[in-house]
């Protein structure tokens, strides 16, 4: 089979997520990749974080007719047998935070990992996707006034503050969605022919 080549440097991230754009812009910058935003919406399958995001990728590429990329991120803890999980936007409208804690209270193993996986695909190619991990731990209260939805309750191993307490550029180092971007990047260029 011959080696599928891209020649385009800016991709489209199809997203409602202001926040995640300014991420990822900041990443994939800084890798060479020029990153321009839309929010056009597309089906979210019941599935896995990659079935999503392969699914999303190849609907919104075909759609728009450009090279895309589209995310599904979730928030997995383990005394909670890896819940919220894919469930993670839902729960994140309606229990929030506050009812993460909660289900919390008593649970004294707090080990969580956020996962981010990037779905790439072009109008003419199948879908490729790339995750990213970072483990860390839910606190007992929400801090931190930076980031979103479950930032202020993570707090990412070897660092006291949570995700919610550090600025963009400080998460954007080691973060689940770093290093799903991250691993794109570096497979899209290797088979980019400029
Ligand atoms: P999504 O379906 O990929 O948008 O993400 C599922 C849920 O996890 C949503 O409520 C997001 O806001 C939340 N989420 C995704 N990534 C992050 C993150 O980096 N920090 C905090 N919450 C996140």
């Amino acid at each position: 089979m011959t080696k599928e080549t891209f020649s385009e440097t800016t991709i489209t991230f199809i997203t409602g997520n202001q926040h995640k754009v300014l991420e990822a812009q900041g990443i994939l910058n800084n890798l060479g990749i020029t990153l321009e935003h839309a929010d056009l919406g597309y089906p979210e399958i019941q599935g896995n974080l990659e079935d999503v995001a392969r699914y999303g990728a190849q609907h919104a590429s075909r759609r728009l007719g450009k090279p895309v990329i589209v995310e599904d991120a979730g928030l997995f803890i383990k005394a909670l047998e890896w819940f919220p999980g894919t469930y993670s936007s839902y729960v994140q409208e309606t229990i929030g935070n506050k009812g993460i804690l909660k289900l919390m209270s008593d649970v004294s193993n707090r080990y969580a990992e956020f996962r981010s996986v990037i779905g790439f695909c072009t109008p003419k190619t199948e879908p490729e996707v790339f995750l990213g991990t970072v483990k860390g731990r839910i606190g007992y209260k929400e801090i931190g006034r930076f980031g979103f939805a479950y930032d202020p309750l993570f707090h990412p191993e070897d660092y006291e503050e949570s995700f919610g307490e550090m600025k963009r550029e400080i998460k954007n180092r080691f973060s689940h969605r770093r290093k799903s971007l991250e691993k794109f990047a570096l497979w899209y260029k290797s088979h980019n022919n400029i």
